[in-house]
C-alpha cells in the first residue's frame, strides 16, 4: 500500500460560558458554550501506510514543518487514551504535520483547533477500515476530540456549540458537544471576535493545571450552578437576541472565570494590569455610545471583544484610537464565528 493522506483544518473556538475543572475521564464539571472562530484554525494533515512495525502505537508528529517532540509525547499518551476506540492503529503508522494560522504562543487556545484537526483526521482514516455513520460522524469526533482536549470537543460544529448535559436540551452529553441553533437570531449571526493581545508569553498556569485546582475548590457548587443557569439562560438569549443579556452573560464569566483562579489554593492571577484597563475602557465606550459591545476572557490576559458585524465600523476605530496602546506591540487578532471544520483533500 502506498501512503495516504488526510488533511483536515478545524478552527479554535471562544468560549462564553466556561469550561473549568474536570470530572471522570475529561469531562467537564460544567455545561459550556461557545462560538467556533472563522481564522484561527489548526490544519493538520496526517499520512498513513500500512504498518510495518510490532510496535502498537506509531506516529511521528511535526509542528510547523519541524519534528517536535515535545508534542509527539503528548499525541502519543493521547493515542494511548482512544486507542480501544479506533481501530486504525492496528493497521497504519502514522505521519501527522500540523500547521496553526496563528503564533503558538499568542494566547489563543491551540489546543482546541489542534486537538480537534486530530480527531477529525483520525476518524476519517478510521473510515477506510469500517463504517461510520454519517450523521454520526461529527459527534464520534467531538467525543475523540473531548477525549485529547476539552474545549476541542466544541470546534467540530460551525456556530454556537454546546458541550455537557444541560436539562431541557435534547442531545446534550458530557461526552461529546452539539450544534445548538440553526435559529440563531441575526443580531449573533455575524459576531466579531477582536483579539486584542495584551501578553503573547507562555502562561505561567497551564489550563489543565488550572482545571485541577476546581477539584477542592471552596466555590465549586457555586459555580456548577451558575454555568449551569448560564448556559440555560443563553439558549434563550441566542434565539431571542437580546444582546445586552448575552454581553451581561459574557462578562460575568470571564471575571467569574478569573475569580476561580484567584480563589483557588494556591491562587494565581492571569490578568495583566492592561487587561483591567481595558475592561474600563470598554465598559466606559459602552455606556457612552450605546454600542452593543462585550468581552471575554480565556484562561490568560487577552481580550476577545465580542460585537455583531453592524457595529464593525465605528468598534474598530475605538480599538485603534483607544485599545491598541494597550496591546503588545499593538497586536491583535481579527477574527469572528466561523463555520466549523474542513476536509481538505
Ligand atoms: C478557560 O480545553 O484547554 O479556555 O481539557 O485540559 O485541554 P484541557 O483544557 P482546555 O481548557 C479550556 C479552558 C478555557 C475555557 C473554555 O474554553 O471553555
Amino acid at each position: 500500500m502506498k501512503q495516504n493522506k488526510v488533511i483536515w483544518r478545524s478552527p479554535s473556538n471562544i468560549a462564553i460560558v466556561k469550561y473549568w475543572g474536570k470530572k471522570g475521564f475529561q469531562q467537564g464539571i460544567n455545561p459550556s458554550l461557545s462560538f467556533t472562530l472563522s481564522n484561527s484554525f489548526t490544519e493538520t494533515e496526517i499520512r498513513y501506510q500500512a504498518k510495518k512495525s510490532t510496535q502498537h502505537i506509531v506516529a511521528k508528529y511535526y509542528f510547523e514543518g519541524e519534528y517536535n517532540a515535545e508534542f509527539e509525547k503528548r499525541i502519543l499518551t493521547y493515542f494511548e487514551n482512544i486507542q480501544t476506540r479506533l481501530e486504525l492503529f492496528d493497521h497504519y503508522e502514522l505521519e501527522i504535520y500540523s500547521r496553526n494560522t496563528f503564533p503558538h504562543s499568542a494566547g489563543i487556545a491551540s489546543s482546541a483547533s489542534a486537538m480537534s484537526s486530530l480527531a477529525l483526521g483520525l476518524l476519517s482514516i478510521e473510515k477506510t477500515i469500517r463504517v461510520i455513520p454519517e450523521n454520526n460522524f461529527f459527534q464520534i469526533a467531538s467525543e475523540l476530540s473531548r477525549l485529547g482536549s476539552g474545549s476541542a470537543a466544541r470546534s467540530v460544529y460551525g456556530g454556537f456549540t454546546l458541550w455537557g448535559k444541560l436539562a431541557g436540551v435534547q442531545k446534550s452529553s458530557d461526552d461529546f458537544a452539539i450544534s445548538i441553533y440553526k435559529k440563531l437570531h441575526p443580531v449573533f449571526k455575524n459576531l466579531q471576535d477582536s483579539i486584542l493581545i495584551v501578553r503573547s508569553g507562555k502562561k505561567p498556569v497551564s489550563s489543565t493545571a488550572g482545571h485541577k485546582l476546581m477539584d477542592n475548590h471552596p466555590d465549586k457548587a457555586e459555580r456548577i450552578h451558575q454555568a449551569t443557569k448560564n448556559c440555560k439562560a443563553l439558549t434563550g438569549i441566542l434565539k431571542e437576541g437580546y444582546f445586552p443579556r448575552f454581553a451581561e452573560i459574557c462578562e460575568e464569566e470571564a471575571l467569574s472565570l478569573h475569580k476561580l483562579m484567584k480563589t483557588s489554593n494556591p491562587s494565581f492571577v492571569l490578568m495583566q494590569p492592561e487587561t483591567l484597563t481595558i475592561i474600563q475602557k470598554i465598559r466606559k465606550y459602552r455606556e457612552e455610545s450605546g454600542a452593543k459591545i462585550c468581552f471575554t476572557l480565556d484562561a490568560g490576559p487577552n481580550i476577545h471583544l465580542i460585537y455583531p458585524e453592524e457595529n464593525k465600523a465605528e468598534i474598530r476605530k475605538f480599538i485603534q484610537n483607544e485599545l491598541l496602546v494597550y496591546c503588545e506591540n499593538k497586536k491583535w487578532i481579527d477574527d469572528k464565528i466561523g463555520s466549523g471544520p474542513k476536509q481538505m483533500n
